[in-house]
């Protein structure tokens, strides 16, 4: 392996005994490039080509007051596979406020669970007094990649082979871009949202494959709403209205706490993906859902596939260390019960039926992008490490049949996300890898994973070295090699 540090950044924070600043979450300082890295275990496939990025919620600096994970500075992970070799870099998303606190050399904004008053200048999105982080999704789209935020930031480009920073996405609306745009492999358009405080509340945007602002069109909703995620299919967008939300009484004393709203409905949009029709609404049973997996259109009916939390209000856990119960619970699979469920939305009689597709509680899933918005087969979802926002399992489900395929890590080791990467030459729609960064807390050291996604119980195929222990991530995306250029 060949290795080239980086100039190191400036960084205020202290050691801590916060669950989520140790272990698999200790944030990581280095900024690094990496040639020709060692090969622990198997070998590099070499039709696996491309590059596979992850997201970060790296925190650099002592935070004002009670750290929430989802404040970490944004730090992308990429590693490059070509020809049966692998290179890797890292780098901060270098957000105007990653910069103003480099300035200041500490904090200058509070977070997610801290009273407003906290923040020392004007923050961003739809909360308003939080920093852009840049630090939940990254996708590539027109040849390059877009570091998102949950809460509608600004969106960072950055060119996804080398990392270099390009700065905020030019087209992105006043209200911001949420985290989840999506995009779509086949007409190479991008489709997203954004959320506010202010009326219309929601947003839909499409932006074509060269890059330019095609449709920016209101989703009116009655009030300020939370959605994380969407949806598409060949003809609609489908955003959500979901009922945890802002309590709006707190909201007007500028307090932000999520509560769910009895007896409201989700509610659900189907949007034109040229802005140029009627949006229908429907209803279905009420929940909260962090991540839609695919939607596809059958027939009379459109059909919805993601995650049904069956308590999205979870009971603090009293396992937390204390002080960290609410936190704990709100961050665990297993306290919010999220399940594999599908929706169908019937265009002709205007109901909604829904059905659980396994009664596993998991999350973050990913398809093969191909098939993204097309009828399709599989879904590779993680589950989590009980208590813990922490990978442990793959698992590989055939919606169509019902049959799966899992694999579990040792214990003590922690995956990401894990998207699909089609081989070259791909023949069916599971004809390819998963590819994943793994955070082993045994050894203190990361590394690379490559599954074969017709053999998941076999485990890894390839277990690639990394040269430094990152921080556990979510999301992440994998671009194909003729994907990496506008
Ligand atoms: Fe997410």
């Amino acid at each position: 392996m060949k290795l080239e540090r980086l100039p190191s950044i400036k960084s205020s924070l202290k050691p801590s005994n916060h669950p989520y600043l140790n272990g698999a979450w200790t944030p990581l300082m280095e900024e690094v490039n990496a040639s020709d890295l060692d090969v622990i275990e198997g070998t590099i496939p070499k039709d696996l080509d491309g590059i596979y990025l992850r997201n970060t919620e790296n925190q650099v600096h002592q935070p004002l007051g009670r750290f929430h994970p989802f404040d970490g500075d944004g730090m992308i992970h990429q590693i490059d596979f070509r020809g049966g070799h692998a290179s890797y870099r890292n780098r901060f998303v270098r957000t105007r406020g990653f910069e103003a606190e480099q300035e200041a050399g500490a904090s200058l904004w509070g977070g997610l669970a801290d009273p407003v008053q906290l923040a020392k200048r004007p923050g961003w999105g739809a909360h308003g007094f939080l920093k852009d982080s840049s630090s939940t999704d990254v996708v590539v789209h027109a040849g390059k990649a877009l570091s998102t935020f949950y809460q509608c930031g600004e969106g960072y480009r950055l060119d996804p082979q080398t990392l270099e920073q390009l700065g905020l996405e030019s087209w992105v609306p006043i209200d911001g871009i949420s985290a989840h745009a999506r995009v779509d492999e086949r007409t190479g358009e991008l489709m997203f949202f954004n959320y506010s405080k202010h009326a219309p509340y929601l947003h839909f945007g499409v932006v074509d494959r060269n890059n330019k602002l095609a449709t920016y069109i209101p989703v009116s909703l009655s009030g300020p709403r939370l959605p994380h995620d969407m949806a598409f299919t060949e003809n609609y967008a489908i955003l959500n209205d979901l009922p945890a939300f802002w309590d709006a009484d707190l909201l007007k004393r500028n307090i932000h706490a999520v509560r769910l709203h009895e007896g409201l409905p989700s509610r659900f949009a189907l949007v034109p993906r040229r802005g140029d029709g009627e949006i229908r609404w429907f209803e279905a049973a009420p929940t909260y859902v962090l991540h839609w997996v695919n939607a596809y259109e059958d027939g009379n009916e459109v059909v919805l596939d993601g995650y049904f939390q069956e308590e999205p209000m979870p009971k603090p856990r009293q396992d937390a260390p204390p002080g960290y119960e609410h936190m704990m619970a709100y961050l665990d699979e297993f306290s919010f019960k999220s399940k594999l469920h599908r929706w169908r939305f019937n265009l002709a009689d205007g109901a909604t039926r829904e059905e659980r597709l396994d009664d596993r509680i998991m999350e973050f899933g990913m398809i093969n992008r191909r098939y993204a918005g097309r009828k399709y087969r599989y879904v590779y979802s993680t589950i989590a490490e009980p208590g813990w926002f922490l990978f442990k399992s793959f698992v590989k489900k055939d919606v169509q049949t019902g049959e799966s395929w899992s694999y579990e890590l040792d214990s003590g080791r922690y995956a990401s996300e894990a998207p699909f990467a089609p081989r070259m030459d791909s023949r069916s729609e599971d004809d390819g890898y998963l590819v994943s960064f793994v955070t082993d807390e045994n050894s203190r050291t990361s590394e690379c994973i490559v599954l074969d996604a017709q053999h998941i119980p076999d485990g890894p195929i390839c277990r690639v070295a990394l040269p430094h222990k990152i921080c556990s991530g979510t999301h992440s995306f994998w671009a194909s090699r003729d994907q990496l250029t506008a």
